[in-house]
């Protein structure tokens, strides 16, 4: 399937089988802002479940936080935020459309780069040799010239390459110029005494105002890491690819605080630590890769993206930085209160380096149901036949078993309300007992429930019931005692 068509039908999909709907749909919408319905707020939940265990429970030196979302204004000046946080954007004449300048020359780039996959599929390898050198030499110039601020250039470089607005079809555009993605908004109740503040554009401020609170009262001796999930909000000016960029979004962060000097070695554990989580998921290791950050920004020195292979291509999905002690350091400047550890083992007072995880939650459910999302075609020689299955790993599924009376009289629908009440206290159950097996199996398949038992006659007989399992839509016969303990056991996180 075209990677267009997969990300229309995996949208179509998410929205028919209640996962994700667009924001006041009802009013028509707002751009960029999504809301999860019942099966896509279960899976957004099991993903966030996975990351805050896998960091918070399987590590002793990691404790987790809920930082408030709105913060003293003077945090976004130390971080920085309120200076540098922008993007260089441009606007055209004719359609008053405004574009973020990278995503412009990104979306030529990717043009080229499928341009070359045809001309590698019709067997002309040297015109695909040169669209994809072309491509990458764009990308390299754009990330000079934006890691230089050169607006000019950024411009230039536009003009140069007959870039033209999507909507007017004219290259008629104005200077480039950088606009803040923070929102802000006033607290206090009157207007004159109220003082601006801003929606918080990443978690990690929370963590970083908290670090003496956390590790004075948990204790916490160098190395050690505090996580947080929560709301993030910014305002993307062209948001793309579903809940790929959104306006709000949530983020899985983990702060770890180390040693000055031993920076790079906990970076090199984080990237690797961070990937196996991914590979953890049982998602094919081709379908990932590490792009290293060439330009870092002021406060690193070091950083990377993991990314995907999402049907737009390959895009970050969680970023590992090097964070230095500069979030640390400014805050001890702005604040006047001292951020300083006494490590006992060196017998010294420093400032702690930061080794950061960030990844983003909803991009995270992105990857999962791109990679789940199947269009599977059965048709046999006499019968036409095809189903959308999610073939989600099974601890993340938002239902784990759906339980079906094959009919709705003579005790099955009892036999099946028993068996949920056994099996609700440990997992998510579902219970149908209309239409068709056939028509629920396929039901289920679409939210990607990994277990259907059936409950028929032969149960009451011998006790037993039909277990059907998703993928391969293979069923045996099991015991409905074992039921429970098999589907939790294959369902757990750890
Ligand atoms: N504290 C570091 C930080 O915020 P970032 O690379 O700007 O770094 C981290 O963001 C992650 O947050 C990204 O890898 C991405 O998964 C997610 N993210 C960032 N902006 C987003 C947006 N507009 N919509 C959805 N997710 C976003």
């Amino acid at each position: 399937m075209a990677n267009e068509n997969k990300l229309q039908n995996l949208i179509g999909h998410c929205k028919e089988y209640g996962f994700i709907f667009q924001s006041s749909e009802i009013y028509d919408g707002l751009s960029a802002v999504y809301d999860y319905g019942q099966y896509g707020s279960e899976l957004k939940k099991n993903i966030r479940d996975y990351w805050w265990k896998s960091m918070t429970q399987m590590h002793d030196n990691i404790v987790g936080i809920d930082a408030a979302i709105f913060m003293h204004p003077t945090v976004w000046k130390a971080s920085g935020h309120v200076d540098n946080f922008s993007d260089p954007m441009i606007d055209n004449r004719d359609s008053k459309k405004r574009y973020r300048v990278d995503h412009l020359l990104e979306g030529l780039a990717d043009t080229w780069n499928q341009q070359a996959d045809v001309a590698e599929a019709a067997g002309t390898a040297d015109l695909a040799s040169s669209l994809r050198d072309k491509a990458a030499e764009l990308i390299a110039t754009t990330e000079k010239l934006m890691a230089d601020n050169d607006f000019e250039g950024l411009k230039t470089l536009i003009e140069s390459n007959n870039i033209t607005c999507s909507v007017s079809g004219t290259g008629n555009w104005t200077d480039v110029r950088q606009f803040n993605l923070m929102f802000s908004t006033e607290i206090g109740s009157v207007a004159e005494e109220a003082d601006t503040i801003y929606l918080r554009p990443e978690t990690a401020q929370g963590i970083f105002v908290n670090f003496l609170n956390v590790q004075k009262t948990g204790r916490m001796k160098i190395p050690f890491g505090i996580a947080q999930t929560g709301k993030a909000f910014r305002n993307e000016i062209v948001a793309r690819g579903f809940i790929f960029r959104m306006r709000e979004f949530e983020q899985m962060e983990m702060q770890f605080f180390v040693q000055p000097g031993s920076q790079k070695e906990w970076y090199e554990h984080w990237k690797e630590a961070r990937m196996k989580w991914h590979l953890s998921l049982g998602i094919s290791p081709s379908r990932y890769r590490f792009h290293d950050h060439v330009k870092l920004a002021h406060y690193a020195d070091a950083a990377c993206d993991i990314e995907y292979d999402f049907p737009m291509g390959f895009k970050e999905v969680e970023g590992i930085h090097s964070r230095t002690d500069f979030d640390l350091k400014s805050h001890q400047q702005y604040s006047g209160k001292k951020l300083t550890y006494f490590d006992t083992d060196i017998n010294q007072h420093y400032i702690p380096y930061v080794v950061e995880t960030s990844i983003g939650l909803d991009r995270m459910v992105m990857l999962i149901l791109s990679e789940a999302y199947h269009e599977e075609d059965l048709s046999t020689a006499d019968k036409q036949d095809s189903r959308v299955v999610l073939s989600l790993p099974p601890m993340l599924a938002p239902i784990k078993l759906a339980v079906l009376p094959l009919t709705k009289k003579d005790g099955l629908p009892e036999l099946a309300k028993n068996l949920i009440a056994e099996c609700r206290p440990h997992f998510k159950c579902f219970y149908e007992e209309k239409d068709s097996i056939g028509k629920r199996y396929r039901r289920q398949d679409a939210i990607g429930t990994p277990y259907c038992v059936t409950i028929d006659h032969q149960t009451k007989e011998d006790g037993t019931v039909t277990i059907r399992y998703r993928d391969s839509m293979t069923q045996e016969r099991i015991a409905l005692a074992d039921v429970c303990k098999i589907v939790d056991e294959h369902t757990k996180m750890f």
